[in-house]
């Protein structure tokens, strides 16, 4: 069997065991080089164009990752003004960070204006609204173009059956509506969904955002947004998304636009998975084994509250299995259940899944763990969110957000 932590010696100077024993399970193991790489790859997604890649912090939070990310010089994109507050801490500078909100009030726009961060409205309402705040202002908009893509239906932010974003149909309303208020249209913005390994449904909404654009006047910025896959079944060879043979095909749509308009803009996009996903893993230990009318369980620490994506979305991840400090990468295999201590029975990480014969004690790593692990956890069931560390590129371990406590649990009750 591969074992992807072994070829990429994930884990740096230190093993799986170590870090486990030192800064207790769950834990989540991100490293550092797998990181930087991820967001050089997505620094050049167009070449020969002023062009920017947008950092979507919502896939992970975690402030020394934003640091990183600010020094490899990409931009960020924020949801809330949460994610604005933290882009701020990480030394973005506020010109840097773009706010592509969706049903936010008065209050959170005016927080965004008051520091001179554009934001991007994605609803005639919000348009509206925005225009009673910053009368003369500048701001984006984000347009629906009409295909989407993504993994999983609940992910998916474009075409028909999404809440997100302002429709083609009505953009003569959405520049009535910033005629009225005098502002300035400055950019446009798209996103299809989240993780696409085919390009084809995403270079169509380039296209079709590309057409929208000449709608508009001169745009500073067109924002094709994120939603660059990651291969979740890389132990059974799953390939990386082929951003070679794609970029060829995203800048033959560019440059035709460039040489219709006779402009040229800043293009964006705004990945978040593929700049952190690959980059992190979630350890965690197996305290029980139990054969349940016939199935196999092996029940670990890693509950839907410290990773959602299985419990929601049904979402594959790969699963290496390490004995004392051994990757299990020969023997015999069996289906089991690999389930999490929360009282769910949704509460499972991998079902009926083929892997090395578990026993207690072992630790179980969860690959592809960067993108919307941490940033997407709870307290479900009172349970702490878990530590989470950096393997820097020397091979050293370094604790970058320590395990929630109790105090940490209780401390926003009031009696
Ligand atoms: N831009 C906008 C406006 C977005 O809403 C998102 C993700 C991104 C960019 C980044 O997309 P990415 O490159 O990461 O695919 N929790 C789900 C994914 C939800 C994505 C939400 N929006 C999951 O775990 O699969």
């Amino acid at each position: 069997m591969n074992s992807y932590i072994e070829s990429t010696s994930f884990f740096g100077n230190v093993s799986a065991e170590e870090l486990a024993t030192k800064y207790g399970t769950p834990l989540y193991v991100y490293n550092e080089r797998i990181l930087r790489n991820s967001m050089r790859t997505v620094s050049k997604l167009i070449q020969g164009y002023r062009y920017v890649a947008n950092y979507s912090m919502k896939a992970n939070s975690n402030l020394s990752i934003l640091k990183i990310v600010n020094e490899e010089g990409l931009n960020a994109d924020a949801m809330s003004e949460g994610e604005i507050r933290l882009l701020m801490k990480a030394g973005f500078s506020t010109d840097r960070i773009f706010f592509v909100p969706n049903n936010v009030s008065s209050q959170e726009m005016q927080f965004a204006i008051d520091n001179g961060i554009l934001v991007s409205l994605d609803s005639l309402d919000q348009l509206e609204r925005y225009g009673n705040l910053d009368r003369g202002g500048r701001c984006a908009i984000r347009i629906n173009p009409g295909v989407g893509a993504g993994h999983h239906s609940k992910v998916v932010t474009a075409g028909k059956n999404t809440k997100f974003a302002i429709s083609r149909d009505d953009i003569d309303e959405a520049l009535e509506i910033a005629a009225r208020h005098e502002l300035t249209i400055v950019g446009i913005n798209q996103h299809v969904g989240s993780l696409f390994m085919d390009p084809e449904p995403f270079l169509q909404a380039v296209s079709n955002l590309l057409s929208v654009a000449q709608r508009f006047g001169r745009l500073e910025f067109i924002d094709f947004g994120g939603g660059y896959g990651v291969p979740y079944h890389k132990l059974d060879n799953e390939q990386s998304f082929d951003f070679e043979n794609f970029e060829v095909k995203f800048k033959a749509l560019v440059d035709e636009f460039v040489s219709t308009v006779g402009y040229t803009p800043l293009f964006k996009t705004e990945p978040g998975r593929y700049v952190c996903c690959e980059g992190g893993v979630l350890l965690g230990r197996v305290h029980a084994t139990k054969d349940n009318a016939g199935r196999k369980y092996a029940g670990t620490d890693i509950g839907m509250n410290v990773l959602a994506r299985p419990a929601i979305y049904d979402a594959w991840h790969d699963i290496e299995v390490i004995r004392n400090s051994e990757i299990i990468t020969d023997g015999d295999l069996e289906k089991v259940t690999l389930v999490g201590n929360i009282c769910e029975t949704g509460d499972i990480i991998a079902d009926d899944r083929l892997l090395p014969k578990i026993k207690t004690e072992d630790l179980v790593c969860v690959l592809d763990a960067g993108a919307y692990g941490y940033s997407m956890s709870s307290n479900y069931n009172c349970r702490l969110r878990p530590a989470e560390v950096l393997i820097t590129e020397n091979g050293d371990d370094k604790l970058i957000r320590r395990r929630e406590n109790y105090d940490d649990l209780f401390s926003s009750f009031e009696l």
